[in-house]
């Protein structure tokens, strides 16, 4: 009897100097308590290192009967506090539920004196105070650590699709009342417009689009000044690119109608793709399905080879997961219609007219002659070649006024609209037979080889026949005509040279 009165006695002591001893530590502040903030979804560690002060004196080496426990005060379901996680002296491990899979402390936390405690993911019922007791030969310290839960909730739950409203609200486990709720994306404060309205602290998009995608960081200003902060990556399925792309195909060439999305369905945990585009024309529904694996979000529809008749609308549909999303695309099919159908003849008036199915109002036209000399692959504006009659370069008819044969080989038509060239569609100018005065060039070439041969043969006859009849006249009184040279007037002979190259140039 006295003697389990002594045990009972001895056990209390024990248990009041433990005590005793771990509140002297916190006055030391070995165990001052510390806050931490970890949105829900995410990690947080709760720090607790075993001071370097006592590692020094158990000569950096952790004594062998080192253990751990990591306890709750008080949750919001139990006020009485309980284990989280224990590792004993030969390092085995004790977890509690809830929290067992989600917590975790450094395999090697018994030799390096980090007894941090990680929960991953947070919950919004984790919020608490915790306390880890780190036990050493007969020493006891003790950390405590707030954690506090921000939660960010998205409605309607992931994926958030482009277009249908969404509301993102912020709350957090922080006692005190709140004063305001500050939005910021992508590091910017949130303007208060007619797309982003705030009301209680939430945020609202009414038509999200791709663009409202990124970070999100919602900041929490309570009444006892403390703020609190959150942030949380937005991803939007939605497609890449504008709203109502606009394709333009030239006429007989294939066109490629975009449909691609702003993210891979794996991203938003989503496997199942399935694609498909369709069409409404002259009553009756085309449709085509795009198979493609979950390792693309690209599902472009291909056609071959374009007509007018293909120009129009066509719809693409995806559906990730139980979500379809649409985006409609134009087909706008470009043509040149020439004014004379079948060959062209040289000297006649001809027009192009370059058209486009889908006019939107804005597009800009340009001629453009593909120069066909190899040795100047560039391309010549048709402004530059000194075309007469050709009046304008920029609208979509083109106006040659006498084709001639400058005017053959390809001539580019392009469409720009505000955002650059569109499209663009060619034609083959072909020249047939000669219609007017002009001969063609290789026969007015040997015409004038021909003349010119004839032109030289009488030269050389009327050189001949000068030089015949000087001979007939200057050898018989050479020193005689000296003498005349001297009595009769120069003129004279003068005259007569002037007469022979008259002569000379008669013939
Ligand atoms: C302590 O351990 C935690 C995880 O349990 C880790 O996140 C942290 O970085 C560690 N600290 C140091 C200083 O190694
Ligand atoms: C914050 O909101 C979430 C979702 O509505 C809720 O589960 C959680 O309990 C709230 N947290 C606090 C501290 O009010
Ligand atoms: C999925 O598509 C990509 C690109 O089209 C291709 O590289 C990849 O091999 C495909 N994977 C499977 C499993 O078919």
């Amino acid at each position: 009897m006295t003697l389990a009165s002594l045990v009972l006695f001895l056990t209390f002591t024990l248990l009041a100097f433990n005590a005793g001893h771990i509140l002297r530590g916190v006055a030391e502040g070995e165990s001052r308590e510390q806050k931490v903030w970890a949105r829900a979804g995410s990690s947080a560690v709760l720090p607790c290192h075993l001071s370097p002060r006592k590692m020094s004196k158990s000569g950096k080496q952790l004594p062998d009967k080192t253990s751990v426990l990591w306890k709750r005060h008080g949750g919001s379901a139990h006020q009485e506090s309980h284990m989280v996680l224990e590792v004993g002296y030969s390092g085995l491990r004790k977890m509690s539920l809830p929290m067992r899979p989600r917590v975790s402390v450094q395999d090697s936390a018994l030799h390096n004196g980090n007894f941090s405690l990680r929960i991953d993911p947070v919950r919004s019922e984790d919020a608490g105070l915790y306390e880890a007791q780190v036990a050493y030969n007969t020493d006891i310290q003790s950390c405590q650590v707030e954690l506090g839960v921000v939660t960010v909730t998205l409605s309607p739950p992931s994926p958030v699709v482009e277009n249908e409203p969404l509301l993102l609200s912020c709350n957090s486990s922080h006692r005190a009342s709140l004063v305001e709720t500050c939005w910021f994306h992508n590091g910017h404060l949130v303007p208060t417009s007619r797309t982003f309205c705030s009301l209680h602290g939430a945020l609202s998009i009414l038509r999200p689009a791709v663009s409202d995608a990124g970070s999100w960081r919602c900041q929490l200003r309570y009444s006892d000044n403390e703020i609190i902060s959150a942030t949380y990556n937005l991803q939007i399925l939605g497609f890449d690119g504008p709203m109502n792309p606009v394709v333009y195909a030239a006429a007989g060439s294939a066109a490629d109608l975009p449909c691609t999305l702003s993210y891979l369905p794996s991203a938003f945990g989503s496997n199942v793709v399935a694609a498909h585009w369709s069409r409404l024309a002259g009553g009756h529904l085309q449709d085509w399905d795009i198979s493609q694996n979950s390792s693309s979000r690209s599902f472009p529809l291909h056609l071959p080879e374009v007509g007018p008749g293909d120009a129009g609308q066509y719809r693409c549909a995806v559906s990730v997961g139980s979500k379809t999303i649409t985006r409609d695309v134009t087909l706008a099919v470009v043509t040149v219609t020439p004014s004379i159908q079948g060959p062209v003849s040289e000297g006649s008036r001809l027009l192009l007219i370059c058209s486009l199915t889908h006019p939107r109002g804005h597009e800009r036209f340009q001629w453009k002659h593909l120069d066909s000399v190899p040795t100047n692959s560039k391309l010549a504006v048709a402004t530059s070649h000194n075309l007469e009659g050709q009046r304008s370069q920029t609208g979509p008819t083109l106006e040659i006024l006498q084709v001639s044969q400058k005017d053959t080989g390809t001539w580019e038509c392009s469409i720009y609209g505000p955002e650059g060239r569109l499209g663009a569609v060619e034609y083959g100018l072909h020249i047939t037979g000669a219609q007017v005065s002009s001969p063609p060039a290789i026969f007015s070439g040997q015409v004038t080889f021909g003349l010119t041969l004839t032109l030289f043969l009488l030269l050389m006859v009327c050189v001949l026949a000068l030089a015949l009849q000087k001979r007939a006249r200057s050898p018989a009184f050479p020193a005689l005509e000296g003498m005349v040279a001297v009595t009769v007037p120069r003129k004279k002979e003068v005259q007569e040279n002037q007469k022979e190259k008259i002569q000379q140039t008669e013939c």
